[in-house]
C-alpha cells in the first residue's frame, strides 16, 4: 500500500585516485587505446589501492551523500548495498558500512543485482518508503571489480573500473517537488551465463583447479550482452515512460548503465533522445557496474548540469541477467 512518496535528497560518490589509461593497458595485454576507444567510449578507469575493499569506497560516497542531504546520519533507518564485489562472502558489506558510520538500529543489507544492482536498490528502498517502514534510506552501488577480472583477458579487462555512488532516499514532505515518479524492475534467468564468475560459491568452491581455469575472474561474452543491453534497457525505459504519461521529450536527463558508448547511442537514438541529455562518463571511469548511475548523476549535480525540479530516466542492464528504470523527478 502507497502512504508516501519517495525522493532522491541526494547524492555522493567516490573514486580511487589511481588512474589506468588505455595505454597502460596496451602494456599488458594485447590491445590498443583505438580499439577501447572506438568499441567501448573508454580512455581510463580507476583502480582500489590495495588496502581499499568495497566498504571503503562505499563509506567515501555515503558520507559525502548524507553531508549534502539535510538527513542527519543518525536519522538514517536503512542501508542497502548494490554490489557483487563485496569485501568478504559473508557478513555483507551494508553490515560492514553501517559499523564504519557509527550507525544502529536499522536493516542494513546487501543486494546483487549485476550492473542493475542500483536501480533494483532504489526501488527497494523506494517501496520500504511509500509503505512508511522507514523515513530515509541510504543506497550505495560499489564495486571494486579490478579485484575480479582475469588481467590476462583482453575481452573483460579493458572494460571494468573501480568506484562508488549513494544516494539517500528520502519521504517525500507534503509540497516537494522532488519523488520517483515510477520504476521497473525486470529478470531473465535463463541468460545468466553469458556473464558470470562461476566460482567460490557453492556450486564450485574455491579450489587449486577453480584457480588455474580462472573461474573467480568475470566472464562475459560480450556480443550477446551487447545486444540484450540494447533491447532490454530500451523496452523497460519505454514502458515506464508510457506507463507516466511521457515521451522522451519530456525527459531533461537519461542517465544510463555506463558499460559502452556504443549501446548508450543506440539507447538514446530508439528513444528518440538527443545525447546533449545522456549523462555519459564512462571516458574517464569505464564499466563500475552499479555503481555508474549514482557516479553519472553525482557529477552532473555537481557540475550544475542536473538541478531540482530536473526529469531524470535511470536505465541499467546486467548479470542475471537484469534490467529495470527509474523515472524521477530530482
Ligand atoms: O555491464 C554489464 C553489461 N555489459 C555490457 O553491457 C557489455 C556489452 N558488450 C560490449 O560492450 C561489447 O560487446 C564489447 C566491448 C565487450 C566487445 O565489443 P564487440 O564489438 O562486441 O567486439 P567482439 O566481442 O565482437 O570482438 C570483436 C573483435 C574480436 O576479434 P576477432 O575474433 O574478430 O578477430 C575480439 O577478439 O575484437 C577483439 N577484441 C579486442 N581487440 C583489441 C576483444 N577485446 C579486444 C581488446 N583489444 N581489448
Amino acid at each position: 500500500m502507497t502512504l508516501y512518496k519517495a525522493k532522491f535528497s541526494s547524492f555522493g560518490s567516490y573514486a580511487p585516485a589511481k588512474v589506468l589509461t588505455n595505454q597502460d593497458l596496451e602494456r599488458m595485454v594485447d590491445t590498443t587505446d583505438e580499439w577501447i576507444r572506438t568499441r567501448t567510449g573508454m580512455v581510463e578507469r580507476r583502480i582500489a589501492a590495495d588496502d581499499e575493499a568495497a566498504s571503503d569506497l562505499a563509506y567515501h560516497a555515503a558520507v559525502n551523500a548524507i553531508e549534502a542531504s539535510t538527513v542527519k546520519f543518525k536519522e538514517i533507518d536503512l542501508i542497502i548495498v548494490a554490489t557483487i564485489s563485496g569485501d568478504h562472502a559473508f557478513p555483507s558489506t551494508a553490515c560492514i558500512l553501517q559499523k564504519r558510520l557509527g550507525l544502529k538500529g536499522m536493516p542494513a543489507f546487501d543486494l546483487a543485482a549485476g550492473c542493475t544492482g542500483f536501480i533494483y536498490a532504489v526501488d527497494v528502498a523506494k517501496q520500504f518508503i511509500e509503505t512508511g517502514a522507514v523515513k530515509h534510506a541510504l543506497v550505495v552501488g560499489v564495486e571494486v571489480l579490478s579485484r575480479v577480472v582475469n588481467w590476462e583477458d583482453r575481452n573483460t579487462c579493458v572494460l571494468f573500473g573501480d568506484a562508488a555512488g549513494a544516494a539517500v532516499i528520502s519521504r517525500a514532505e507534503p509540497g516537494d517537488i522532488s519523488h520517483i515518479m515510477g520504476s521497473l524492475m525486470d529478470a531473465d534467468g535463463a541468460h545468466g551465463e553469458h556473464l558470470m564468475q562461476a566460482a567460490g560459491g557453492s556450486r564450485l568452491p574455491a579450489s587449486q583447479a577453480t584457480i588455474d581455469a580462472n573461474q573467480h575472474t568475470i566472464y562475459m561474452e560480450g556480443n550477446r550482452i551487447f545486444k540484450h543491453a540494447v533491447r532490454s534497457m530500451y523496452a523497460s525505459s519505454d514502458a515506464l515512460l508510457k506507463s507516466s504519461n511521457l515521451t522522451g521529450l519530456d525527459i531533461d536527463w537519461v542517465i544510463p548503465h555506463q558499460a559502452n558508448t556504443r549501446i548508450i547511442e543506440a539507447l538514446a537514438n530508439r528513444m528518440k533522445v538527443p545525447m546533449d541529455k545522456v549523462i555519459v562518463n564512462i571516458q574517464k571511469y569505464g564499466n563500475t557496474s552499479s555503481a555508474t548511475i549514482p557516479l553519472a548523476i553525482d557529477e552532473a549535480i555537481r557540475a550544475n548540469m542536473i538541478r531540482r525540479g530536473d526529469i531524470m530516466l535511470l536505465t541499467s542492464f546486467g548479470a542475471g541477467l537484469t534490467w529495470g528504470s527509474i523515472l524521477a523527478r530530482y
